[in-house]
């Protein structure tokens, strides 16, 4: 990596870690860097991911040695402007060609798609909307509480798939990246609202702080909630955890009002007029019962516990995460032996 012209950019997408990615294709790879107990989280769930639903694209994910975290370190001090916290640790992202949703919508690329790539787009996200439930992400379309009559609580966060598509504007492949929960809406983390200030890469440096537990989530708080009741962690996890157990027992009207509330997240950020939006609805519906179907085909615990078995000393908030999945595991365990009764 040496020579005069850094070979890294950050990217002015996301928002919780500092993402640099290659400026040539020499490099495979993205360098995240973030709080160590995220970039466990990232490794964890993408790992996860990876190992379970291999028909997805997820991209390859891992930590760095003592040595390699020294190497990057020293060169990335050499860039002041990047202005890393002492305390954060990178992880390296198998870099993928693609737009991030946000982007696509942004640039119009996404209304170039075919009739027929919209409507496989939307079934990718509506099953990758379903399998999150697993880790307990709602970063990403599936909404929060939608297991309660209260509304359910939308953070869709479209910088967290990219869009990867052919010339002829097919569908190529959806990547699943930023695979991790929603940190604060997970974690006994403080929400902190500064969207407009955060999707800036220039003088971001100043929005972060060595402290773990204020670190910028903004790109994750792009739903302000009024009158929102603090509540605790413990009790956010058991949150996603009933929403997991409803989404696996909903019927066909339960999956549709999710697929409609999806829709109007992702909606909200087309620049264009949809003529037939009930067509990508239905493609929703039917990526969500998929996922919901396979939820309740696979067995997980196998993969789980391989992925555990990477780290000896997971942080305190990543031990917690296991332990959620292990729960959410347990529960499609034991519907799946109802079932089988
Ligand atoms: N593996 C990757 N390949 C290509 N682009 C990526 C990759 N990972 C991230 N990006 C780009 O960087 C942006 C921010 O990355 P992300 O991991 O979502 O960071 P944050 O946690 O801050 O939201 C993404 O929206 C995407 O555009
Ligand atoms: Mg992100």
């Amino acid at each position: 990596m040496e020579g005069t012209k850094f070979p890294f950019q950050k990217s002015a997408s996301g928002g919780s870690g500092q993402t640099f990615l290659p400026l040539s294709r020499t490099i495979p790879w993205v360098i995240k860097w973030q709080p160590i107990y995220q970039a466990e989280c990232e490794v964890l769930c993408s790992k996860f991911y990876k190992r379970t639903f291999t028909h997805l694209s997820v991209p390859q994910v891992e930590f760095v040695s003592e040595e390699t975290l020294k190497k990057l370190q020293q060169f990335f001090s050499q860039r002041p402007s990047t202005n890393i916290p002492k305390d954060y640790h990178p992880i390296l992202i198998e870099y993928k060609v693609g737009q991030n949703l946000k982007k696509a919508c942004e640039t119009n690329n996404i209304f170039s798609l075919s009739s027929k790539a919209w409507l496989t787009l939307f079934e990718n996200l509506g099953e990758i909307a379903g399998y999150d439930l697993l880790i307990g992400n709602c970063d990403r379309f599936i909404p929060e509480n939608i297991h309660s009559t209260k509304q359910a609580i939308s953070r869709v966060n479209s910088g967290n798939i990219l869009i990867e598509w052919n010339n002829d504007k097919a569908l190529k492949t959806v990547h699943l990246i930023d695979n991790a929960p929603h940190f604060s809406s997970f974690f006994d983390v403080k929400e902190k609202r500064s969207r407009s200030s955060s999707s800036s890469s220039i003088g971001a440096s100043n929005l972060f702080n060595n402290s773990q537990d204020s670190s910028n989530e903004s790109s994750q708080d792009q739903s302000p909630v009024q009158n929102q009741i603090v509540l605790s962690g413990e009790q956010k996890r058991k949150n996603r955890l009933a929403d997991l157990k409803y989404f696996t027992s909903a019927p066909k009207e339960g999956i549709q009002k999710i697929a409609k509330l999806i829709y109007k997240d992702i909606a909200s950020e087309f620049t264009q007029q949809i003529s037939q939006p009930d067509k990508l609805i239905n493609s929703l519906e039917k990526g969500l019962t998929k996922a919901q179907l396979k939820m309740k085909k696979t067995k997980f615990m196998d993969e789980l516990e391989a992925v555990k078995k990477e780290k000896s000393d997971w942080s305190p908030q990543a031990t917690l995460l296991l332990n959620f999945m292990e729960e959410a595991i347990n529960h499609l365990q034991e519907i799946q032996t109802t079932s089988i009764k």
